[in-house]
């Protein structure tokens, strides 16, 4: 067995020599090291060891184990180095080379805001932005989130100190629409949020689209009317619409509203995660006491709102995986709108 180990450990060491890449290096490992691997291998014939001879074995397959853990460190790093310059040097890109006729355009983001913004001011809504450096008043407090309500932890936020942060949503901009505005109200506020969250689907920086209509005899039946064209325009003719009862401060009752998967057409599939519906909004009849702090009298008028993020919808129309690629700028990815 001694005689083994020492064989396939000098096998293993010239396959780690002789790797040219690091997918090269990544086979030798497994072939070797990997769970059913030809080390692995060995300590299962350790069953057919004395008790004394077992430790000293073990030993020996660890020592090799460790020493060969040791060549693949060092030899993929030196793979990943070259691998790194030979992929520097064939993406240099010349500033220098005059391409002619290349035209510009919108990037997919601003083509979607732009998309989105159209089609709502078509029924009738006002645009409005507001301050993205917020005061707590207008983020919070104003949307019935108190100091120290449990629901601010649904929006990580970036507080600034005193009494200002990024604002988390734009449903900030609506409390100061409200307050300069009489009813009826119809409007959106599309812009920049900001959040501390970081993964496939989310960024610390995206951009929001939250609408509001105050009126006399508002109900969730305006508010399911005017979602589902917005679905059929955006996502095709087929699209359904479906509520599921949510909890936000500022609406009651409240809604999550997913549209059936344009992809699969409800069957199921990787975009919808096999569900056959997509999560694109929060939306939901205005709270009462957030009219009233915005000086709207409850018992008149009733409303409903609804936000959802433009990052997202751009990403399932053009069916991005990652929402970091909107940022980053990489004039390959851009070029394919
Ligand atoms: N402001 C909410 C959010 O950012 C979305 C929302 C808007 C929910 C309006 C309900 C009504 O999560």
């Amino acid at each position: 067995m001694e005689e083994k180990i020492r064989q396939l450990t000098q096998a293993c060491s010239e396959e780690i020599s002789a790797a040219g890449s690091e997918n090269a290096l990544y086979a030798v490992r497994v072939k070797y090291l990997g769970k059913n691997g030809l080390i692995s291998d060995l300590m299962k014939g350790m069953k057919d060891l004395t008790p004394q001879q077992r430790p000293v074995m073990g030993k020996l397959v660890n020592d090799a184990r460790s020493a060969l853990e040791t060549e693949f460190t060092e030899k993929g790093n030196q793979l990943h180095e070259a691998e790194l310059a030979q992929k520097l040097a064939a993406e240099k890109i010349d500033i220098t080379i005059n391409k002619g006729r290349s035209v510009g355009k919108l990037h997919p983001l601003n083509a979607v805001r732009k998309r989105l913004v159209d089609f709502f001011v078509s029924m009738g809504f006002e645009v409005m932005d507001g301050p993205e450096v917020e005061t707590d008043y207008y983020n919070f407090e104003a949307l019935n989130v108190p100091k120290d309500h449990p629901a601010r932890d649904m929006q990580d936020t970036f507080f600034l100190g005193g009494n200002l942060l990024l604002r988390s949503q734009t449903s900030a901009s609506q409390v100061r629409y409200m307050e300069d505005h009489k009813p009826p109200l119809k409007m959106i506020s599309p812009g920049r949020v900001f959040r501390n969250d970081d993964d496939a689907t989310h960024s610390p920086v995206f951009h929001q689209l939250e609408g509001l209509v105050v009126d006399k005899g508002i109900t969730m039946c305006d508010l399911k009317g005017i979602l589902d064209s917005f679905a059929k325009h955006f996502f095709g003719s087929d699209t359904k619409v479906r509520f599921r009862p949510s909890y936000f401060p500022f609406t009651e009752p409240s809604v999550e509203v997913d549209v059936s998967c344009s992809m699969c057409h409800g069957k199921g599939c990787k975009i919808c995660k096999g569900t056959g519906w997509i999560e694109i909004l929060g939306a939901g009849i205005v709270n009462r006491k957030v009219l009233k702090i915005c000086g709207i009298d409850p018992d008149e008028y009733t409303g409903f709102a609804f936000g959802f993020g433009i990052d997202r919808i751009a990403n399932i129309i053009h069916s991005i995986p990652h929402i970091k690629l909107l940022y980053e700028n990489d004039i390959r990815f851009l070029e394919q709108f």
